[in-house]
């Protein structure tokens, strides 16, 4: 890996690659990076993507540049390029970056270091997808043949298309559940109902409702939604024993998933975000690795 951009840059190989050196350093095997410079430029909100890679970029003993937009010159308009050009120039081996364009990496092709995509828009949040299947991959040791159920608002979910996009490649069964408003018919997939498939699958996915995306119209009350997509507690005793849970989170308690099920047995929720930072100091130590031969 010598940049991530999106799941797709991703070989199957490499994705358990990632995995597998996650789960190393998770035992504790990873060497240190000290020579070299970060910086995380984030034009959009994060707490977990954004604290657990500048946890796993200290772990890993590099030095972390501090940005933010608020108090940076892109407040007196300097371009996403020039920012990232001069975080370059100063000294910047790699740039870790979210912003709400979709595909917002196309236009810094010109640089010479790489970047890590925190999430574009709707399009890709590939660090979230790896650190979702290392999840699955712990549980299960494999994805073929797993039965997998992504609910919620998939039109607008970045996570949903790159988890979709990984999980087929890997042989998993990928099934959606979204109203009808919230589906997305330029990906190949089966919508079910939740009801229908419940008791048969391996991993639960939901998927935040993302109201900052949405026009300013509510389609649904939290009890309309909650009854009719969320995991509900009936939803949650109707799973297999050996089902999990997950969100990429932040969560709406009440709404995707009952209140009292977030930190339930089945719930993988707060296990991702510490699976978070060992994916990601993965991440850091192979781009970082590649970019040096
Ligand atoms: N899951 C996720 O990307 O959370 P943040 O928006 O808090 O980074």
């Amino acid at each position: 890996m010598k940049y991530l951009h999106s799941i797709t840059d991703l070989s199957n190989e490499a994705i358990i690659e990632t995995i597998q050196r996650a789960i190393k350093i998770k035992n504790g095997g990873y060497d240190q990076l000290p020579d070299v410079f970060v910086s995380n430029l984030f034009f959009e909100n994060s707490t977990r993507t954004k604290c657990s890679f500048e946890v796993a970029e200290r772990e890993l003993g590099m030095h972390v540049i501090p940005f933010e937009t608020s108090t940076s010159s892109v407040s007196k308009g300097e371009s996403l390029y020039d920012t990232c050009k001069t975080m370059e120039s100063i000294g910047c081996d790699v740039l870790v970056i979210r912003h709400p364009e979709r595909d917002y990496y196309k236009q810094l092709e010109g640089l010479n270091i790489p970047i890590i995509n925190g999430g574009d828009g709707s399009g890709q949040h590939p660090t979230q997808c790896l650190l979702d299947l290392m999840t699955i991959y712990e549980e299960y040791g494999k994805f073929e043949g797993l039965k997998v159920v992504i609910c919620g608002d998939i039109l607008n979910s970045r996570v949903a298309r790159s988890n979709f996009e990984a999980l087929t490649r890997l042989g998993a069964h990928v099934q959606f559940v979204a109203p009808e408003i919230w589906q997305d018919h330029t990906i190949d997939a089966e919508y079910v109902d939740i009801d229908d498939v419940i008791n048969d699958i391996d991993v639960c996915m939901l998927l935040r409702v993302q109201h900052e995306r949405h026009d300013s119209k509510s389609h649904f009350t939290k009890e309309t939604y909650h009854n009719g997509y969320g995991l509900t507690i009936e939803r949650y005793n109707q799973l297999k024993e050996t089902a999990i849970v997950l969100h990429p989170a932040p969560v709406n308690r009440g709404v995707e998933i009952d209140d009292s099920l977030v930190e339930a047995p089945k719930s993988r929720i707060f296990k991702q975000m510490s699976n978070g930072v060992y994916t990601r100091m993965s991440i850091l130590a192979q781009v970082i690795e590649n970019n040096r031969k």
